[in-house]
């Protein structure tokens, strides 16, 4: 299948890995490029730069298809060193990046001006057309049913993806949500140029994330989710797990502050919960579509079974016109 998307980076399939905490590593990535995808490494998993770097060379080993990196940019008391970040990517060749979060002007700059790819991901038509004047190559929009930040609109995507294809002109991926022939298919109806998924990744065999959350998504419905942080007007969408119903319940209090959740939520507990299964340990973040994940494939696998079903349902859309 040829889109603007696979055209524009290179890959078989239109279907993106989007950038994921913990779980962007050079597995992950190079197995979703192997099947057709388009990987993606997530810049701030790794500690430093040159960590970086690394593990950018080592995804080079294991796969020789292109893959992006993610840099998210978030508002933080102690920010990450993003220049030295974007210079490891720059340097290590990559040609395409991801970039998400607030005020991406001067990110998108510097990669536009060593003549990488841009896409960005956003949640609402105004940053995606914000993110075109500023001159990125591509739009990533990601609507409220998606893992991590969906915004504070709340604008699901069967609204969100086609309000955003009447204005924004350069390709765009379809985000949240998204997990099988089904969504992808609706992704293209509705004007988009492929499909870029998070929670459906990490059920795959490949994925860098102990079996015991894999199967914490086959057991969540479409429900089991919570929204966090919605008082702190930095909504995060995550798994419900013991640990973010108690953040919900503290959250609930009228006097309470981000200090009062803050241990709970960490990255770092995070990852512990992430690699070691231990779902009482920190938030596991995934979307909706949990409620549609029911097995945990290869990312070949998954990649061949979403293209094959996608091509039935369009032959049999298709004969719908000719009665
Ligand atoms: C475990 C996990 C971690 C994530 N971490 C990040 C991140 O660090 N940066 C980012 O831009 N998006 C992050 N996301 C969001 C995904 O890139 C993607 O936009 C989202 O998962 C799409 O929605 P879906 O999960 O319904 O497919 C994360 C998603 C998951 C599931």
């Amino acid at each position: 299948m040829k889109t603007r998307f696979t055209e524009m980076v290179g890959v078989e399939h239109p279907i993106m890995q989007g950038g994921m905490m913990w779980v962007g590593r050079a597995e992950m990535a190079a197995a979703v490029s192997n099947a057709g995808g388009l990987g993606t490494l997530t810049a701030l998993t790794f500690p430093t730069p040159d960590a970086l770097r690394a593990e950018i060379d080592r995804c080079r080993t294991m796969t020789d298809k292109p893959f992006a990196v993610n840099l998210t940019i978030l508002p933080s008391v102690t920010p990450p060193p993003y220049a030295e970040y974007r210079k490891a990517i720059i340097d290590s060749g990559v040609k395409v990046v991801e970039t998400a979060g607030s005020k991406p002007q001067e990110h998108v700059d510097d990669f536009k001006g060593y003549g990488l790819q841009v896409i960005h991901k956003c949640t609402s038509v105004r940053h995606a057309k914000s993110a075109e004047r500023m001159g990125v190559d591509a739009i990533s929009i990601d609507g409220f049913e998606c893992a991590g930040h969906p915004g504070e609109d709340d604008v699901p995507g069967l609204v969100l993806i086609p309000a955003a294809a009447d204005v924004v002109t350069i390709p765009m991926l379809a985000s949240g949500g998204f997990g099988d022939g089904r969504g992808l298919l609706a992704a293209l109806a509705l004007g988009a140029d492929g499909i870029n998924m998070g929670t459906r990744f990490c059920a795959t065999r490949e994925a860098p994330i102990h079996d015991a959350v894999k199967q914490l998504l086959i057991d969540n419905d479409e429900r089991a989710t919570h929204l966090i942080f919605r008082k702190f007007h930095n909504t995060g969408r995550v798994a419900k797990t013991p640990v973010s119903d108690q953040v919900i319940e503290i959250s609930a209090r009228d006097d309470a502050a981000f200090s009062d959740i803050q241990p709970l939520v960490s990255g770092a507990k995070g990852r512990v919960a992430v690699e070691t299964g231990d779902l009482a340990a920190g938030l596991i973040w995934a979307g909706q579509i949990q409620g549609l994940i029911r097995d945990i494939p290869s990312c070949k696998e998954l990649l061949e079974r979403i293209m094959s079903d996608a091509k039935a349902i369009s032959t049999r859309l298709a004969a719908l016109n000719s009665h």
